[in-house]
């Protein structure tokens, strides 16, 4: 009986995780998941990197502890820890990384660095029932599949030819798709993070009454754009002037909303046209969203393309994913030493996939700036 057991941790942005998966048999299980979501960004409307850093460190210790005991765990049975290298904001990346060197040079454990958008993909075959396991073993038998992911830092489609080979198809030229959420909750002065809230308030809204623009929609390429949407609804709130009713500030909130799904859907459309694709797969933070969740099943259903997407709760960052996928890379043969492993702030998933990883993290040549 071959049972792989790992220790994961994510750090790369506000959110500190720390889990415990395990693979037995081709079944994983998650042992333990902790997700500690910081709220002091409140106060600033986004996230300030050394104040994220200074937070994690405060957490991550005592994480790491009660992860390893709720999974009933201790260093013996864990065969390596799986650690998010980047991309995300450096002070907060290294925190992690510095706790899974220390831990794996301690341990004499290998670690297996992850990608974070590698983490994301793989959060979409995570399976929480039973019928879900059944989409996401036929997903996984069915490559390539087709990956969307959207989160506070990255618009993407990426096709994942085999397990751990990635090539991006298009991604966004400015804005990141949560990032505009965030920028448009600002605006309406919701706090961060706003994506939530402004899903919330479109709910109530009328996604009919302002047309907002759908920026690149006909470009022949796979690539999207988001900050011009964002300018025209600064532009229509400036316009409509202060003291909104409820009833308007809903309907901005639907009408930007469906501009933003419309872009996103209709890339997939464009790619899924391109090529047959084995199964969808949704991911990310914005993948949390309800409205965008419907449209690219019903998408996926008219291509007969199976879709998997993240459970809502591991939309956002956590570590779980980066087990997930670690568990991948590790039986892949993807270990490294504690001297070996480095963060990374900037760095593509298909470049992370392609060049070799211990050249990649350690010569910052190789470093995207
Ligand atoms: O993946 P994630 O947790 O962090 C990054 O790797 O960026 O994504 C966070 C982003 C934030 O911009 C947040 O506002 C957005 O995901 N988000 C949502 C929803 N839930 C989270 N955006 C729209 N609708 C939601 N329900
Ligand atoms: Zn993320």
């Amino acid at each position: 009986m071959k049972q792989i057991t790992l220790l994961a941790i994510e750090s790369s942005c506000d959110e500190t995780g720390v889990s415990v998966v395990q693979k037995e048999n081709g079944d994983i299980r998650v042992l333990s998941e902790l997700i500690a979501s910081q709220s002091i960004h409140e106060s600033t409307g986004g996230v300030v990197p050394e104040v994220a850093a200074r937070e994690h460190l405060q957490v991550i210790g005592p994480m790491i502890t009660n992860a390893m005991q709720q999974a009933n765990v201790n260093k013996d049975s864990v065969h390596a820890i799986a650690i998010t290298v980047g991309p995300g904001l450096m002070p907060a990346l290294a925190v992690g990384v510095q706790a899974a060197r220390t831990l794996a040079f301690a341990w004499n454990k290998p670690i297996v660095p992850v990608h974070h958008i590698e983490g994301h993909i793989y959060s979409a075959l995570l399976s929480r029932e039973a019928n879900e396991a059944n989409a996401a073993n036929e997903a996984i038998s069915s490559m390539p599949a087709l990956g969307l992911i959207v989160s506070g830092g990255h618009t993407m489609l990426i096709e994942i030819e085999n397990h751990l080979t990635y090539k991006i198809l298009g991604q966004t030229r400015d804005d990141a798709a949560g990032e505009v959420f965030d920028k448009v909750a600002r605006m309406l002065q919701l706090s961060y993070p706003g994506g939530p809230k402004v899903s919330e308030l479109a709910k109530r809204g009328n996604s009919e009454v302002f047309a907002f623009p759908r920026p690149m929609s006909n470009s022949h390429d796979l690539d999207f754009s988001f900050s011009g949407l964002k300018t025209s609804v600064l532009y229509k709130l400036q316009e409509l002037g202060k003291d909104l009713s409820e009833q308007v500030r809903a309907d901005i909130a639907a009408s930007f909303e469906l501009a933003v799904i419309d872009c996103l859907a209709g890339k997939l459309v464009n790619a899924m046209k391109k090529k047959k694709y084995g199964s969808v797969l949704l991911a990310g933070g914005v993948a949390a969203n309800s409205a965008l969740r419907s449209r690219i099943q019903k998408e996926s259903d008219a291509h007969a393309v199976k879709l998997c997407v993240a459970p809502q709760a591991l939309c956002g960052d956590n570590a779980t994913m980066i087990g997930q996928a670690g568990l991948f890379a590790y039986e892949a043969g993807r270990k490294k030493n504690w001297q070996e492993v480095d963060a990374v702030a900037r760095v593509s998933i298909e470049s992370f996939s392609k060049t070799g990883l211990y050249s990649l993290l350690t010569d910052s040549r190789n470093r995207e700036s």
